[in-house]
Protein backbone atom coordinates (compact mmCIF):
# COMPACT_ATOMS: atom_id res chain seq x y z
CA UNK A 1 0.00 0.00 0.00
CA UNK A 2 1.42 3.71 -0.73
CA UNK A 3 1.05 6.01 1.81
CA UNK A 4 -2.25 7.69 0.72
CA UNK A 5 -3.61 4.35 0.41
CA UNK A 6 -2.88 3.67 4.47
CA UNK A 7 -4.02 7.21 5.53
CA UNK A 8 -6.96 6.48 3.70
CA UNK A 9 -8.06 3.67 4.65
CA UNK A 10 -7.13 4.28 8.75
CA UNK A 11 -9.47 7.99 7.70
CA UNK A 12 -12.05 5.13 6.36
CA UNK A 13 -12.11 3.04 9.70
CA UNK A 14 -12.19 5.72 11.89
CA UNK A 15 -14.88 7.37 9.83
CA UNK A 16 -17.34 4.39 9.88
CA UNK A 17 -16.53 4.38 13.79
CA UNK A 18 -17.15 7.65 14.48
CA UNK A 19 -18.32 9.88 11.74
CA UNK A 20 -20.63 7.51 9.94
CA UNK A 21 -22.58 9.15 6.67
CA UNK A 22 -26.10 9.14 6.37
CA UNK A 23 -29.20 9.77 3.57
CA UNK A 24 -28.77 13.73 3.87
CA UNK A 25 -25.02 13.70 3.81
CA UNK A 26 -24.97 11.43 1.24
CA UNK A 27 -27.33 13.01 -1.40
CA UNK A 28 -25.72 16.11 -0.68
CA UNK A 29 -22.25 14.65 -2.10
CA UNK A 30 -24.35 13.04 -4.68
CA UNK A 31 -26.06 16.30 -5.59
CA UNK A 32 -22.93 17.96 -5.71
CA UNK A 33 -21.00 15.12 -8.07
CA UNK A 34 -24.42 15.58 -10.62
CA UNK A 35 -23.93 19.25 -10.66
CA UNK A 36 -20.44 18.74 -11.27
CA UNK A 37 -18.65 20.59 -7.75
CA UNK A 38 -15.31 20.46 -7.18
CA UNK A 39 -15.12 17.40 -4.76
CA UNK A 40 -13.04 19.51 -2.37
CA UNK A 41 -16.11 18.90 0.80
CA UNK A 42 -14.03 18.04 3.70
CA UNK A 43 -14.25 14.88 4.59
CA UNK A 44 -16.28 12.86 7.31
CA UNK A 45 -13.45 12.84 9.76
CA UNK A 46 -13.15 16.61 9.21
CA UNK A 47 -16.46 17.65 9.53
CA UNK A 48 -16.94 15.82 12.66
CA UNK A 49 -14.03 17.54 13.98
CA UNK A 50 -15.76 20.09 12.69
CA UNK A 51 -18.67 19.39 14.52
CA UNK A 52 -17.16 18.62 17.99
CA UNK A 53 -15.37 22.41 17.87
CA UNK A 54 -18.81 24.10 17.56
CA UNK A 55 -20.27 21.82 20.43
CA UNK A 56 -16.97 22.24 22.64
CA UNK A 57 -17.43 25.89 22.09
CA UNK A 58 -20.68 25.81 22.65
CA UNK A 59 -20.92 27.86 19.32
CA UNK A 60 -24.07 29.63 18.84
CA UNK A 61 -22.82 31.73 16.01
CA UNK A 62 -20.94 30.52 13.07
CA UNK A 63 -19.64 32.01 10.38
CA UNK A 64 -18.20 29.92 7.26
CA UNK A 65 -16.35 31.20 4.25
CA UNK A 66 -16.06 28.46 1.27
CA UNK A 67 -19.86 27.22 0.99
CA UNK A 68 -19.66 24.85 -2.10
CA UNK A 69 -22.36 22.64 -1.71
CA UNK A 70 -22.54 23.13 1.99
CA UNK A 71 -21.12 19.45 3.35
CA UNK A 72 -18.92 20.70 5.66
CA UNK A 73 -22.14 23.80 7.08
CA UNK A 74 -24.16 20.51 7.42
CA UNK A 75 -21.83 19.03 9.92
CA UNK A 76 -21.68 22.30 11.85
CA UNK A 77 -25.45 23.39 11.44
CA UNK A 78 -26.11 19.78 12.90
CA UNK A 79 -24.01 20.45 15.95
CA UNK A 80 -26.03 24.06 16.66
CA UNK A 81 -27.91 24.07 19.49
CA UNK A 82 -31.57 25.81 19.77
CA UNK A 83 -31.55 28.85 17.58
CA UNK A 84 -28.07 28.82 16.55
CA UNK A 85 -27.30 30.15 13.07
CA UNK A 86 -24.51 30.10 10.64
CA UNK A 87 -23.68 32.53 7.55
CA UNK A 88 -22.11 30.87 4.74
CA UNK A 89 -20.30 32.94 2.34
CA UNK A 90 -19.97 32.13 -1.09
CA UNK A 91 -18.33 33.10 -4.55
CA UNK A 92 -20.56 31.21 -6.92
CA UNK A 93 -24.32 31.17 -7.35
CA UNK A 94 -24.08 27.56 -8.85
CA UNK A 95 -22.19 26.78 -5.78
CA UNK A 96 -25.09 28.46 -3.53
CA UNK A 97 -27.88 26.99 -5.60
CA UNK A 98 -26.75 23.22 -4.97
CA UNK A 99 -25.97 24.00 -0.86
CA UNK A 100 -29.06 25.39 -0.83
CA UNK A 101 -30.96 22.37 -1.76
CA UNK A 102 -28.84 20.01 0.14
CA UNK A 103 -29.47 22.06 3.36
CA UNK A 104 -33.04 22.47 2.87
CA UNK A 105 -32.99 18.60 2.37
CA UNK A 106 -31.49 17.72 5.15
CA UNK A 107 -33.85 19.83 7.23
CA UNK A 108 -31.47 22.25 8.50
CA UNK A 109 -32.20 25.74 5.98
CA UNK A 110 -33.83 27.79 8.90
CA UNK A 111 -30.13 27.69 11.23
CA UNK A 112 -28.10 28.57 7.86
CA UNK A 113 -27.92 31.91 5.79
CA UNK A 114 -26.13 31.97 2.42
CA UNK A 115 -24.77 35.05 0.93
CA UNK A 116 -23.38 34.80 -2.29
CA UNK A 117 -20.48 37.13 -4.00
CA UNK A 118 -16.80 37.29 -3.40
CA UNK A 119 -15.86 36.88 0.26
CA UNK A 120 -14.29 40.51 0.32
CA UNK A 121 -17.52 42.26 -0.51
CA UNK A 122 -19.61 40.43 1.72
CA UNK A 123 -17.68 40.37 5.17
CA UNK A 124 -17.35 44.05 5.23
CA UNK A 125 -21.54 43.93 4.44
CA UNK A 126 -21.24 42.00 7.41
CA UNK A 127 -19.46 43.71 9.80
CA UNK A 128 -21.46 46.97 8.46
CA UNK A 129 -24.49 44.97 9.59
CA UNK A 130 -22.86 44.33 12.89
CA UNK A 131 -23.49 40.86 12.06
CA UNK A 132 -21.25 39.42 14.84
CA UNK A 133 -19.18 38.46 16.53
CA UNK A 134 -18.96 34.82 15.70
CA UNK A 135 -18.74 32.34 17.82
CA UNK A 136 -16.71 29.98 15.35
CA UNK A 137 -15.07 31.41 12.17
CA UNK A 138 -14.25 28.55 9.74
CA UNK A 139 -12.09 29.87 6.52
CA UNK A 140 -12.31 28.02 3.99
CA UNK A 141 -12.39 29.54 0.17
CA UNK A 142 -9.80 30.62 -1.83
CA UNK A 143 -6.60 30.25 -0.03
CA UNK A 144 -4.79 33.20 -1.64
CA UNK A 145 -7.10 35.23 0.28
CA UNK A 146 -7.19 34.06 3.66
CA UNK A 147 -4.41 36.51 5.32
CA UNK A 148 -6.98 38.82 4.05
CA UNK A 149 -9.83 36.85 5.06
CA UNK A 150 -8.00 36.70 8.90
CA UNK A 151 -8.12 40.31 9.25
CA UNK A 152 -12.12 40.06 8.53
CA UNK A 153 -12.34 37.20 11.26
CA UNK A 154 -10.58 39.75 13.78
CA UNK A 155 -13.17 42.39 13.06
CA UNK A 156 -16.57 39.99 14.04
CA UNK A 157 -14.69 38.76 16.66
CA UNK A 158 -14.80 39.01 20.36
CA UNK A 159 -12.07 37.16 22.91
CA UNK A 160 -13.10 33.92 22.89
CA UNK A 161 -13.66 33.11 19.43
CA UNK A 162 -11.84 30.17 17.54
CA UNK A 163 -10.71 30.69 14.32
CA UNK A 164 -10.35 27.38 11.93
CA UNK A 165 -8.50 27.49 8.49
CA UNK A 166 -8.61 24.59 6.30
CA UNK A 167 -6.24 23.44 3.95
CA UNK A 168 -2.56 25.24 5.76
CA UNK A 169 0.09 22.54 4.99
CA UNK A 170 -0.19 21.77 1.47
CA UNK A 171 1.37 18.44 1.53
CA UNK A 172 4.39 20.56 2.95
CA UNK A 173 4.85 22.86 0.66
CA UNK A 174 4.03 25.23 3.18
CA UNK A 175 7.48 25.23 4.58
CA UNK A 176 8.82 26.45 0.77
CA UNK A 177 9.27 30.75 1.59
CA UNK A 178 10.03 30.95 -1.97
CA UNK A 179 7.09 29.40 -3.47
CA UNK A 180 5.63 30.45 -6.62
CA UNK A 181 2.22 28.88 -5.14
CA UNK A 182 0.36 31.92 -4.33
CA UNK A 183 -1.64 28.94 -2.05
CA UNK A 184 1.27 28.20 -0.26
CA UNK A 185 1.81 31.63 -0.12
CA UNK A 186 -1.40 32.61 1.61
CA UNK A 187 -0.91 29.86 4.01
CA UNK A 188 2.53 31.25 5.13
CA UNK A 189 1.19 34.51 5.77
CA UNK A 190 -1.88 33.62 7.07
CA UNK A 191 0.82 31.69 10.03
CA UNK A 192 2.74 34.26 10.34
CA UNK A 193 0.26 36.63 10.82
CA UNK A 194 -1.17 34.38 13.63
CA UNK A 195 2.33 34.09 15.35
CA UNK A 196 2.59 37.84 15.24
CA UNK A 197 -0.75 38.70 16.71
CA UNK A 198 -1.15 39.67 20.09
CA UNK A 199 -4.77 38.99 19.91
CA UNK A 200 -4.39 35.23 18.55
CA UNK A 201 -3.06 32.32 20.12
CA UNK A 202 -3.12 29.58 17.36
CA UNK A 203 -1.49 26.14 16.44
CA UNK A 204 -1.44 24.37 13.16
CA UNK A 205 -2.38 20.73 13.22
CA UNK A 206 -1.22 18.02 10.32
CA UNK A 207 -3.62 16.16 9.16
CA UNK A 208 -3.23 12.64 6.57
CA UNK A 209 -6.42 10.99 5.25
CA UNK A 210 -8.54 10.74 2.30
CA UNK A 211 -7.22 14.37 1.33
CA UNK A 212 -3.83 13.53 1.46
CA UNK A 213 -1.29 15.82 3.84
CA UNK A 214 -2.97 19.03 5.04
CA UNK A 215 -3.67 20.54 8.12
CA UNK A 216 -5.90 23.27 10.31
CA UNK A 217 -4.77 26.39 11.37
CA UNK A 218 -6.60 26.54 14.90
CA UNK A 219 -6.34 30.21 16.40
CA UNK A 220 -8.49 31.53 19.74
CA UNK A 221 -9.38 35.38 19.85
CA UNK A 222 -7.90 36.20 23.57
CA UNK A 223 -7.73 39.85 25.21
CA UNK A 224 -4.83 42.01 25.02
CA UNK A 225 -3.47 43.64 28.83
CA UNK A 226 -2.62 47.22 27.63
N1 LIG B 1 -16.37 24.31 3.03
C1 LIG B 1 -16.76 23.48 1.89
C2 LIG B 1 -15.72 23.50 0.81
C3 LIG B 1 -15.44 24.87 0.26
S1 LIG B 1 -14.56 24.79 -1.29
C4 LIG B 1 -16.94 22.04 2.37
O1 LIG B 1 -16.05 21.53 3.07
O2 LIG B 1 -17.96 21.43 2.05
C5 LIG B 1 -14.21 26.47 -1.53
C6 LIG B 1 -15.42 27.32 -1.96
O3 LIG B 1 -15.01 28.68 -1.87
C7 LIG B 1 -15.90 27.08 -3.39
O4 LIG B 1 -17.26 26.82 -3.44
C8 LIG B 1 -15.57 28.40 -4.09
O5 LIG B 1 -16.53 28.78 -5.08
C9 LIG B 1 -15.61 29.37 -2.93
N2 LIG B 1 -14.86 30.61 -3.18
C10 LIG B 1 -13.76 30.76 -3.94
N3 LIG B 1 -13.38 32.04 -3.96
C11 LIG B 1 -14.26 32.71 -3.20
C12 LIG B 1 -14.41 34.08 -2.82
N4 LIG B 1 -13.56 35.02 -3.25
N5 LIG B 1 -15.44 34.41 -2.02
C13 LIG B 1 -16.30 33.47 -1.57
N6 LIG B 1 -16.21 32.17 -1.88
C14 LIG B 1 -15.20 31.80 -2.68
C1 LIG C 1 -9.06 22.63 -2.59
C2 LIG C 1 -9.79 23.45 -1.75
C3 LIG C 1 -10.13 23.01 -0.48
O1 LIG C 1 -10.84 23.78 0.39
C4 LIG C 1 -9.74 21.75 -0.05
O2 LIG C 1 -10.08 21.36 1.22
C5 LIG C 1 -9.03 20.92 -0.89
C6 LIG C 1 -8.67 21.38 -2.17
C7 LIG C 1 -8.70 23.12 -3.95
O3 LIG C 1 -9.08 24.25 -4.28
O4 LIG C 1 -8.08 22.37 -4.68
MG1 LIG D 1 -10.84 23.02 2.34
Amino acid sequence: MSEKEIWSAADLYFADLLAPSDAQLDAALAANHAAELPAIDVSRNQGKFLHLLVRITQAKRVLEVGLLGGYSTIWMARALPQGGRIISLEYSQKHADVARKNLDRAGLLDRVQIRVGPALETLPVLAAEEAGPFDLIFLDADKPNNPNYLEWALKLARPGTVIVVDNIVRQGKVVDGGSSDANVQGSRKTVERMAAEPRLSAVVMQTVGSKGHDGFAIAVVQEVRS
